[in-house]
């Protein structure tokens, strides 16, 4: 059902503690790689999002034994993984899903075929087909694009050296290179998310990561229950929502910080924002905290650019929001890539954020952002499916004294269904 959501200006401060769901990264890694070992392995903090429950299916249907023990926690069954699945496999809108699958699904001894929505659908796939094909196998696409038909296949490990900094391709050619001949490596440009690594790890894999060169050979996983930590990327609309309002004060227990995604954070000290890390801990390896926020009334500018960029990609929608309350000029570049996310990312926030009346440019790999601007209501907002989109133009909102409409709202879903719960158990009148 489309939802068209009507806007409300916030005028009370955000105050209170949540608890955000799961990351989405590592709840879809949990079940593919856990999958892997072939054993039986309770999963807590499970992601309800739409995309990962897609991959959640797509697992039953490669022979999977899956039962929820709450809403949460699930526990999964994989000795009958891997089966030859007697349906299209749904990656539905999700990116993570396919890209990561392909790797599963390349070197079956059955043929299988990963099939998305229209937005996932218009998305590259050349860069998981090309390694993929390197390593022997056998792939029909629709001119790179999904559906992706596999063949069987026998893969051979490869040296790969990727011209992205993209944890979705690296994953695809480390889960490809666990079930190869031989040895498989991946270099990329810059270090994306680690979590394929560190949960391969975790599981015993056969894996060795030094600075942005992974190498892996075919291992036996061990099957180990496994926590899935809080979602960096769901916790920055929040982050946002505290910086803009005013007299905002909140706590986020449980988000992950791993250093290959926490560049928002680094992001926020260097614009003076009102922020505390508390309370810091490992689980099942990777790093977890509190993160305290207030309101900030003067935030400086900043240049976003390089190695910090993948560590950031999926904030920059949000972080764009928060720029166009910096005193003075921001950049963003090097982020080309965010043209290609479930929508053209960096298209759509300058149109968006335009129609608020922000001093905003598109450039080939970014954008210049002049501030302050005073954000203005009465906006008309198209979101093309993009869920990141919906709730970073719903915080921008909550500053604008005039009501806007965002089309397409239900998309938020994608990613966090409960998103409007968690604003309102901050006293956002959502
Ligand atoms: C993801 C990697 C990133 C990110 C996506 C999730 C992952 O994509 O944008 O939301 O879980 O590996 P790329 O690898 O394409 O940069």
């Amino acid at each position: 059902m489309t939802i068209n959501l009507v806007t409300k200006y916030q005028s009370t401060p955000l105050k209170g503690v949540i608890t955000i769901p799961a990351d989405k990264s590592i709840a879809h890694r949990s079940l593919i790689i856990g999958s892997l070992t072939g054993g039986k392995i309770k999963i807590s903090n499970y992601s309800s999002s739409a995309d990962c429950i897609s991959t959640l299916n797509i697992i039953k249907n490669l022979g999977a034994e899956i039962e929820f023990l709450d809403e949460k926690t699930l526990l999964l069954d994989a000795k009958n993984c891997f089966m030859a699945p007697n349906t299209s496999l749904d990656c539905g809108n999700s990116g993570t899903s396919m890209r990561l699958l392909s790797g599963i699904c390349a070197g079956q001894k059955f043929s299988s075929e990963l099939i998305g929505d229209i937005s996932l659908s218009r998305r590259p796939m050349a860069r998981v087909i090309k390694p993929l094909e390197l390593m022997g196998a056998k792939i029909f696409s629709n001119d790179n694009k999904a559906p992706l038909k596999f063949e069987p296949s026998n893969l051979c490990g490869i040296d790969y050296v990727s011209n992205i900094a993209s944890a979705q391709v690296k994953s695809c050619i480390l889960l490809a290179g666990l079930n190869a001949q031989g040895e498989t490596s991946v270099v990329e440009p810059y270090l994306s998310r680690n979590h394929t690594e560190l949960m391969l790890k975790f599981f015993n894999a056969d894996i060795k990561c030094v600075d942005n060169k992974t190498v892996i050979r075919k291992s036996n996983l061990e099957p180990k229950n496994l926590d899935v930590v809080g979602d960096i990327s769901s916790a920055s609309f929040f982050i946002v929502a505290t910086l803009l309002v005013p007299n905002s004060e909140i706590i986020i227990k449980n988000v992950g910080i791993n250093q290959t995604r926490s560049g928002i954070i680094d992001v926020l000290f260097k614009m003076g924002a009102n922020i505390e890390i508390l309370d810091k801990k490992n689980v099942c390896m990777e790093d977890v905290a509190d993160i305290k926020i207030k309101y900030t009334e003067n935030l400086k500018p900043v240049t976003i650019e390089g190695s910090i960029i993948p560590r950031l990609i999926d904030e920059l929608p949000i972080i764009a929001v928060l720029l166009t309350q910096a005193n003075g000029t921001s950049i963003v570049k090097d982020a080309s890539d965010l043209r290609n996310k479930e929508s053209d990312r960096i298209k759509l926030v300058v149109t968006q954020l335009k129609k608020m009346g922000c001093d905003i440019e598109e450039t080939n790999d970014g954008f210049i952002i002049n501030g302050k601007s005073e954000l203005k209501g009465e906006c008309d907002f198209e979101i093309a499916h993009d869920h990141r989109l919906a709730m970073s133009l719903f915080v921008a909102s909550l500053v604008t004294e005039k009501s806007s409409v965002i089309n397409g709202f239900e998309w938020v879903n994608t990613s966090f269904p409960t998103f409007l719960n968690c604003m309102s158990d901050l006293g956002v009148n959502a």
